[in-house]
């Protein structure tokens, strides 16, 4: 079996990284040649970026899981493929090989064929870490239907509204969810979910995971176990063209609701198994462990379709990185002797404050390359990352991308490119990202420099569109600096041309590696009935990245400030998820506003931030004197 070029050392890179600028469409379909294809593209790439229109390989067919699966039977059919490790440390790990993956997903396509789900209808993931989950979203992507994975953490609220945004047919959970010490009832918020309204829903396929009591309506209600039971491990796979739309992924944006990130099959394919194998220089034989969920991209990417496409053994665990207590992960590294190890910086500074007791007895020397991704990581979390997990000598990859992106784009590959704390390092081939001055929205050329981070130049797993509002698409990403992808980011690169992403130039915050629009936060904090006004803001938090700081006015009368308090958190909870939930709550009596009437964000930041004595002249402001009760009042 062919795999796309794995590079070998910097000068490789370097060599490798000016082919793929000087000749993209070359580099990219040599590359695209190693996979398995029914038929050859028309072209390799046609694009602008006014549109935008991006389209790689279009013409071309293929079916993804057939490039994850079929095509490794002969080579590996025996080897695991999906790993998975429980929540519960005494119980067995699971493998599935690649031949009864297949014959899993061959099962569920059928069922889910039988259910009336064909080729373009969008189908919802409600579900946790288990290999059902895996199996069922390959088992859409082997059928051609788009699958639409919501986090299992979002309220019923948050489920509701991406069910309807992608008008999907059918919603995919679990009975209950198992995290830790606690067991989440998954099937229920499903059912306040239709309760809510889901018009577009003919079946809940109901995955029997922990056997506990559930409540059932036979009218859309079906077990899983029931539908996949007896069908063939035959299952023909729907011819997809390149263009094809994949997957949906929601994710949060500045303004408004969450958009459906729009990802399609071939692109999206040539580019996470390249990255994957160049990135962490997965060798066979390897065992690779990507702590994400897959209810995010980094999951899609990185546990399913990257390290599938290369043949690669991929674990799924179950847990939580404390249960049963914060020496989880390095006893699972042991145990499975993990190569490859990825996870995010919130997980890394929340281990390290439990203590280094944790880590010290364990074996990690089967490690080769250690990764974070998800947030910049601060240099005292990459020190200890590196010292007490990578004992010095490990090679640490900051892989710097987006859901948009769909792949890992500012890396170091493995241990052949020069590493540097805090520092993502350079762009992978193919990518070719830039600075852009905000104030005159040209590049900055030359080292040292910093700016807005674009890309100027489409990479094969790019995002096509929002799902339902390619205006939207065009907005947020294409028209900020005409001609160009803006990322939301903000960067710096060093004399050496080495990449820092700075954070989010936008009004978007990261908590624990969670991407959150402010503006989210604040409507669910309206819903409130007394609330008037609120404006939401991020601020630095030991172990979050960043925490969740709401100022908040409220309507006349006297109120019980814990009550409200506990009210507002209550109601985030029920429109988007625990995890949006403010973590300090300040009740102001004005926001800072200018005097055209917008507030002042980077005024409440940095009260927010402890950094009040460098708030800069607010003589220009609408309500000076509003500054100085927002300061007094800080929590
Ligand atoms: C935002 C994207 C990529 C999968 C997980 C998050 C931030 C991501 C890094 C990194 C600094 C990073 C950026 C980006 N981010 N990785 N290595 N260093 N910042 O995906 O939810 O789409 O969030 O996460 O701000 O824009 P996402």
């Amino acid at each position: 079996m062919q795999l796309p070029l794995q590079i070998k050392s910097f000068d490789h890179y370097q060599e490798v990284y000016q082919q793929s600028v000087d000749n993209p469409e070359s580099f990219w379909a040599e590359q695209a040649r190693t996979f398995d294809w029914h038929q050859p593209w028309d072209k390799v790439l046609e694009w602008d970026f006014e549109g935008p229109n991006v389209k790689w390989f279009p013409g071309g067919k293929l079916n993804i899981t057939e490039n994850c699966l079929d095509r490794h039977l002969e080579e590996r059919g025996d080897q695991t493929a999906i790993l998975f490790e429980p929540n519960e440390p005494g119980d067995p790990a699971i493998s599935l090989t690649y031949r009864q993956l297949l014959d899993e997903v061959s099962k569920t396509g059928n069922a889910l064929r039988e259910l009336g789900i064909g080729k373009g209808d969008r189908v919802c993931f409600y579900m946790p870490m288990v290999p059902e989950l895996a199996i069922s979203i390959l088992a859409c992507a082997r059928i051609g239907a788009i699958h639409s994975v919501v986090f299992a953490g979002f309220s019923a609220q948050a489920l509701a509204d991406r069910v309807n945004d992608a008008e999907c047919k059918m919603i995919i959970c679990s009975d209950y969810n198992k995290r830790g010490a606690k067991t989440i009832p998954v099937k229920e918020v499903v059912d306040e979910a239709m309760g809510l309204g889901c018009p577009s829903i003919e079946t809940v396929l109901v995955h029997r995971n922990t056997g506990g009591d559930i409540g059932w309506d036979p009218s859309y209600d079906k077990w899983y176990h029931e539908a996949t039971e007896g069908q063939s491990t035959d299952c023909t796979p729907e011819v997809m063209d390149a263009e094809d739309v994949l997957f949906i992924l929601y994710t949060s944006g500045s303004t408004g609701k969450p958009k459906g990130v729009v990802h399609t099959c071939g692109g999206y394919m040539l580019y996470t198994a390249f990255s994957f194998l160049n990135v962490f220089q997965y060798q066979p034989g390897d065992v690779y462990w990507c702590t994400a969920d897959i209810g995010w991209i980094t999951g899609h990417s990185y546990i399913l379709y990257g390290p599938l496409l290369v043949g690669a053994t991929t674990m799924m665990f179950e847990g939580v990185p404390t249960y049963p207590d914060a020496g989880r992960f390095w006893e699972v590294c042991e145990k499975h002797k993990v190569n490859q190890f990825y996870t995010a910086p919130t997980a890394i500074r929340a281990l390290m404050a439990r203590g280094d007791e944790f880590v010290e007895g364990y074996d990690l020397s089967s490690l080769k390359v250690i990764g974070s991704v998800g947030e910049p990581i601060n240099q005292e979390a990459w020190e200890w990352y590196k010292e007490k997990i990578g004992k010095d000598t490990v090679p640490i990859v900051d892989t710097w991308w987006q859901t948009e992106t769909g792949g890992m784009m500012i890396s170091g590959l493995g241990g052949h490119s020069p590493q540097k704390p805090t520092f993502a390092g350079y762009p992978l081939p193919g990518i070719q990202p830039c600075l852009v001055d905000k104030e005159n929205i040209q590049e900055v050329e030359g080292n040292p420099a910093s700016g807005l981070l674009c890309v100027k130049f489409p990479w094969p797993s790019m995002l096509r569109t929002i799902w339902g509002d390619h205006q939207r698409c065009k907005n947020t990403y294409f028209s900020t600096v005409p001609g160009m992808y803006f990322t939301g980011d903000g960067a710096r690169r060093d004399e050496n041309g080495m990449y820092r992403i700075v954070g989010r130039v936008d009004d978007v915050i990261n908590v624990s590696g969670h991407r959150m629009g402010t503006a989210e936060v604040e409507n669910a904090i309206d819903e409130h009935p007394e609330v008037v006004e609120t404006a939401v803001v991020g601020y630095p938090h030991d172990i979050k990245g960043q925490g969740i700081y709401a100022y908040v006015i409220m309507g006349p009368g006297d109120h019980n400030g814990d009550e409200v308090r506990k009210e507002i958190i209550d109601i985030v909870r029920k429109e988007i998820g625990p995890i949006a939930k403010p973590d300090k709550i300040q009740f102001v009596s004005a926001l800072p506003k200018t005097r055209s009437g917008k507030i002042m964000r980077r005024i409440l930041r940095k009260v927010a931030a402890g950094e009040a004595d460098q708030l800069g002249d607010t003589s220009t402001l609408l309500n000076p004197e509003a500054v100085d009760d927002i300061i007094r009042g800080k929590r």
